[in-house]
């Protein structure tokens, strides 16, 4: 199985960020995780992180042509990218949406997610388990 990770805005500097958000680590430790469980699971896994928006669009339509599933973490753009919606609903294969945080329970301009409806799963405030779980829906799915 072939999955799409794809990681957006500030996500490359997650290690600097409030750790008790966050969990302190850092954008390569948690790719190195992602691609540790995707071993196990017996999946081809492709992380990408970008903090542009056009590049994030792109890297979706590039996943149409290749992945059988797809996960997601938008950060910040979750909360109000419409172009980034509209890719999303472009996906036939399933999106699991992914917050480290519990984005629920944080500001109210957080709680909403305007990719939330279009996602199979979706997985909030489990810190880069998150990613894991992520991919065991996927694998059950395949
Ligand atoms: C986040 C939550 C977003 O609100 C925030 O802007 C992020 C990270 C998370 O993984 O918890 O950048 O997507």
């Amino acid at each position: 199985m072939r999955v799409a990770v794809l990681n957006g805005v500030n996500l490359d500097v997650l290690d600097r960020r409030d750790p008790e958000l966050y969990g302190g680590l850092g954008l390569s430790e948690l790719e190195g995780r992602i691609y540790g469980w995707s071993k196990e699971l017996d999946c081809t896994t492709r992380c990408r992180q970008t903090n542009h928006e056009g590049q994030y669009v792109d890297w979706c339509h590039d996943a149409l042509d290749w992945a059988d599933g797809v996960v997601i973490n938008p950060g910040a753009w979750s909360h109000y990218s419409y172009a980034i919606r509209d890719a999303v609903e472009l996906f036939t294969v399933p999106v699991v949406e992914v917050h480290l945080s519990r984005i629920e329970e944080r500001e109210e301009w957080r709680r909403q997610s305007v990719i939330g409806e279009l996602a199979a799963k979706r997985i909030t405030g489990k810190g880069p388990e998150g990613y894991r779980e992520a991919l065991e829906f996927l694998a059950e799915r395949r």
